[in-house]
């Protein structure tokens, strides 16, 4: 028997060696055919797609052994088959997992404030739900997902579809060849695990919240289908239109249509042989958008079989010399920072109500912009913005440290780049685009930076190109700017905190600066108060302190001429792992003027004045 044994377990494992022989060959196939995403749909919000929000299951990996091999592959026959346990009978190598009677997780949302187990969660977690759909003749199918963090990989039916990396984009997988009609299933593993080489790096000041953090749904377009486009309005002049339509797939001569029905405008033009079509469109009168009047025209494109329309203002932003003019006339931007944490309940932001309440305060604050920091927020927002006349600085997450010696680090910045400033290209709110923020001042980081401004402006020509850069705290009272990064950007973000990481706010008012001559923007400037802690305006984390700080700060910044807007840092408390002092901060970074749970604090009210008066801050 024994004999007989051996031979059965040499001849397993010898089938087993095949196997893995096989599925690595396998992999190493299908992992080339794996190029990067290629597509990705604008504009989804106003297309036609089944939502696939909702319960789904779930299954923590939290050694990421059913996701990736021992030398790092991703593994098609974990998980994501998606297999049943064997209970009776041989296990016929069934795995012990099983995704139906698994609790579930809602998506869009953060899996750290559903579950207090997950709550400190950083790893693998697995997402699985059942799904019918019927294929419809001639159309391609997409599965889009708003974002994952961090790294996510999706199977449809056990064939890997696609990977991406970055938690706060969106990307599109296609899955028409993959569609069952009727019963089909998705499992998508995302891992939340910090990379040195990721963006952002090993530390944040926020909250590392994992799981798919926002609207998945699957989006049927027809064979050729609008992939990108950009209407703006012309620049330098108040009443025409110009842009570009890309049809994806699209012969050359592809007649496509623009229309903006309520200024008369109409166009038909033809994609050249990249799928593109350039239009200009003069109108009689056109009313432009501003935060006084958010207007917003509804545009119908037609490109073959396809039909999108969107919703979009046209403005005209630019710099002259110090003064960032709007629509030709200088502006100055009353903002303010705001993370995406959920008012209230905490967590991802992933739904009109928390969209709804951020910018009830925004507007109660007499905001006219928001700095959303440090990452491309949901969609929602953005629109609101639109809606609300809120103007927006967006910004990809290079926060302090990343790996800027790395090509393949420059890769993934580049990538996010392309797919924020894709998603919000139709945004008129999104006046800004922002690189980074507090980069350590060396060439290897200048250069990477540098690179990127470059790239945002051949991708964007109709918007200005910002970072945040850190105000070196150099000795005495004239604090020098002197990072070579400013150059390239068009207006320059300032972040200081001299009154509370230096000095104490009284003696701030002597300080001076001397900065760029180009718009500046204080993009940060902020202190901490425990909401309802009160106490003398020396008591750090009072309510009284951090009023008598912004009162300090506010006197010092006015000097500064070149200044055109002002980002307090922050609207809300916001949930960091680096904030620990029990009771005053208890895992939360207590420089919001609103507590986590919607209380002003006093330093919201002495805001909300200065916005309404105009105090301080000249736009010109
Ligand atoms: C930094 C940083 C923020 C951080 C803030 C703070 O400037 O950009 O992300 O939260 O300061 O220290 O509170």
């Amino acid at each position: 028997m024994a004999r007989v044994q051996r031979t059965i377990w040499s001849f397993r494992s010898l089938y087993r060696g095949c196997c893995v022989v096989l599925l690595c060959c396998f992999s190493a196939t299908f992992a080339v055919a794996q190029k990067p995403l290629k597509t990705l749909l604008v504009d989804v919000d106003h297309r036609a797609a089944t939502s696939l929000d909702g319960d789904w299951h779930y299954l923590v990996d939290s050694t990421g052994r059913n996701l990736y091999s021992a030398t790092g592959e991703v593994r098609d026959n974990g998980y994501a088959r998606n297999e049943r346990p064997v209970l009776v009978g041989e296990r016929n190598g069934s795995q012990e997992y099983d995704f139906s009677t698994a609790p579930t997780l809602k998506v869009p949302g953060d899996w750290n404030t559903q579950d207090p187990t997950l709550f400190r969660y950083e790893g693998v977690l697995w997402y699985q739900r059942d799904f019918t759909y019927q294929p419809k003749p001639d159309m391609r199918t997409f599965l889009h997902i708003g974002a994952a963090n961090y790294r996510s990989y999706v199977w449809i039916n056990q064939k890997r579809i696609c990977e991406h990396e970055g938690g706060f984009t969106p990307f599109d997988c296609e899955v028409t060849g993959v569609l069952h009609s009727g019963n089909n299933f998705v499992v998508i593993a995302v891992d939340s695990t910090r990379l040195a080489d990721g963006i952002p790096g090993l530390i944040t000041d926020w909250y590392n919240y994992g799981g798919l953090t926002r609207d998945v749904s699957l989006v049927d377009v027809p064979m050729a289908f609008v992939d990108d486009f950009d209407v703006h309005l012309k620049p330098g002049t108040m009443d025409s239109l110009a842009g570009y339509i890309h049809v994806e797939d699209a012969t050359e001569g592809t007649p496509v249509t623009i229309r903006v029905p309520e200024a008369d405008l109409v166009a038909t033009v033809k994609t050249d042989a990249s799928g593109r079509a350039n239009f200009n469109l003069s109108a009689k009168k056109l009313d432009l958008w501003s935060p006084e009047s958010p207007k917003l025209y509804k545009v119908q494109i037609e490109a073959g079989q396809d039909r999108l329309t969107d919703d979009i203002g046209f403005r005209d932003i630019r710099v002259d010399g110090t003064r960032i003019l709007l629509n030709g006339k200088p502006v100055f931007l009353r903002g303010v920072n705001a993370h995406a944490e959920a008012p209230y309940r905490t967590g991802r932001v992933s739904n009109d109500k928390d969209v709804e309440a951020i910018f009830g305060f925004l507007k109660e604050m007499n905001a006219n912009f928001v700095r959303l920091c440090h990452y491309p927020q949901d969609e929602r927002m953005t629109r609101m913005a639109d809606r609300k006349g809120v103007m927006v600085w967006s910004e990809i997450p290079i926060w302090q440290h990343i790996s800027y010696d790395k090509p393949s680090v420059y890769a993934k910045a580049d990538a996010m780049l392309h797919e924020m400033v894709r998603r919000d290209r139709d945004k008129a709110s999104v006046i800004l685009w922002s690189v980074a923020n507090e980069t350590p001042d060396n060439s290897t980081r200048t250069e990477f930076l540098k690179n990127l401004v470059v790239e945002t402006h051949k991708l964007d020509s109709t918007r200005l190109v910002t970072a945040a850069i850190l105000q070196p705290d150099n000795p005495g009272k004239t604090k020098k700017l002197t990072d070579p990064l400013a150059q390239a950007l068009d207006v320059v973000g300032v972040n200081e905190y001299v009154g509370w990481y230096s000095y104490v706010p009284e003696e701030v008012d002597d300080i001076g600066f001397e900065l760029p001559q180009k718009p500046i923007i204080i993009s940060e400037f902020g202190a901490e108060a425990k909401a309802g802690n009160h106490g003398p305006k020396v008591q750090r984390w009072s309510e009284e302190f951090q009023l008598d700080f912004y009162r300090h700060n506010f006197a010092m910044l006015s000097k500064i001429p070149q200044i055109r807007g002002y980002a307090p840092w922050v609207l809300m408390d916001f949930r960091s792992p680096t904030r620990n002092i029990p009771v005053l901060q208890d895992g939360f970074n207590r420089k919001g003027l609103i507590s986590e749970d919607g209380k002003r604090k006093q330093a919201f009210f002495l805001l909300q004045q200065i916005y309404k008066d105009g105090t301080y801050g000249k736009a010109e």
